[in-house]
């Protein structure tokens, strides 16, 4: 069962300049976390129901170097549901017709939790992140 909005994820090209325009506009931002296992480096700007995540390329060939490459200066790049169990979702989603991106397992997300990504062509054009709460 898909629960509470977790992060609207905000792909960037820069992510000290992002970071430092959400501080101006008085927002709390954390610091920077390396995710190698995802190819992304991400701040979260914390918010009164939510957070935003900003993402950046960690390598070269990092998945948001592509979507970079179409949209230069930036876009929304993923929203993140939370579910209570990931392996239940996984098999709900896939019995819904709907794509588990990669090798359809679990991999360790920006908190330390299992996460899956959904093809965004099953998703009405949003690649959506499923977090286990
Ligand atoms: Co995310």
């Amino acid at each position: 069962m898909i629960g509470k909005l977790n992060h609207v994820a905000i792909a960037v090209p820069d992510l000290t300049a992002a970071a430092a325009r959400y501080t101006a506009m008085g927002a709390g931002v954390s610091t920077v976390e390396d995710l190698p296992e995802h190819g992304v480096q991400v701040i979260f700007v914390e918010l009164a129901n939510s957070r935003l995540e900003l993402l950046a390329p960690l390598t070269k060939n990092s998945p948001v170097t592509a979507f970079l490459d179409r949209h230069p200066e930036g876009g929304m790049h993923h929203i993140c549901l939370e579910v209570e169990d990931i392996y239940a979702a996984i098999d709900q989603a896939k019995a819904a017709g709907t794509r588990v991106l990669g090798d359809g397992q679990p991999r360790t997300g920006a908190h330390g939790k299992p996460v899956v990504f959904l093809h965004p062509k099953d998703m009405h054009g949003v690649l959506i992140e499923l977090e286990q709460a």
